[in-house]
């Protein structure tokens, strides 16, 4: 098996898919949302660059991403292939990405934009562990989160304006990518309005 990618609009499970599918397969994920965050947080040039667009709900130009996935790529783990979570975003990023890794398959969490708005409004994750979790659909266990030390954390995106721009980001520059990687043979599609199991369920089946 080369490298997986994670497709679908924002919030549509991208994220939890992603951690529980790496139990499975062991490919390390490749969040380039994770990675703009952390660059943020770090107040890199990268990263206040990164900010205007993010803050925006429009996504941050090409160059930028793929310089972070050129590098990030490099790294030792990336050597067996990776799992990229929300990108390519753009058929530019696409058209980068076949020269940099050998994609095995596309999976696609297919949600519906009504239920995005409540999933991404009612996120919360574990600033400990970077568990994610939903206030009503996945909530923190009665116990607390599996790390022990939960630190409950909100993205300042993850507002119904900005989701309704990145949204539109969404079906203006990367839903594209569907039809890309179709003519490719490489798309599936999931049903992703189901409960979290069941998705991953049906993701494992399409990597066997
Ligand atoms: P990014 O961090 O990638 O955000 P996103 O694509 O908007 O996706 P999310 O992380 O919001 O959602 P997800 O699909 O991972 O869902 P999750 O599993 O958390 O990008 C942020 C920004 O960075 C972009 O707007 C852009 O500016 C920039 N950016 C990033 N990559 C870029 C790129 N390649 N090019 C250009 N710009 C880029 O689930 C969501 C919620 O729903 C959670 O609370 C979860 O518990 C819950 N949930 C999950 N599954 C289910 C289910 N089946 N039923 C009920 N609830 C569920």
């Amino acid at each position: 098996m080369g490298s997986i990618v994670l497709f679908g609009p924002p919030g549509a499970g991208k994220g939890t898919q992603a951690q529980r599918i790496m139990e499975h397969s062991g490919l390390p994920q490749v969040s380039t949302g994770d990675m703009l965050r952390a660059a943020v947080k770090a107040g890199s040039k990268v990263g206040v660059e990164a900010k205007r667009y993010m803050d925006e709900g429009a996504l941050v130009p090409d160059s930028v991403i793929l310089a972070l996935i050129k590098e990030r790529m490099l790294e030792p783990d990336a050597s067996g292939g990776v799992m990229f979570d929300g990108f390519p975003r753009t058929i530019p990023q696409a058209e980068s990405l076949s020269e940099l890794a050998e994609i095995s398959h596309v999976l696609a969490i297919d949600v519906p934009d009504e239920r995005i708005v409540e999933r991404i409004c009612g996120r919360v994750a574990c600033g400990n562990c970077g568990a994610v979790y939903h206030d009503s659909f996945n909530p923190v266990p009665s116990s607390g989160c599996t790390c022990g030390k939960y630190d409950e954390k909100r993205r300042a995106d993850d507002n119904e304006t900005t989701v309704r721009k990145r949204l539109e980001a969404y079906h203006q520059q990367t839903a594209p990518l569907a039809a890309w990687y179709t003519a490719r043979g490489l798309f599936h599609s999931v049903d992703g309005d189901r409960d979290i199991p069941a998705i991953t369920a049906d993701l494992l089946a399409l990597l066997e």
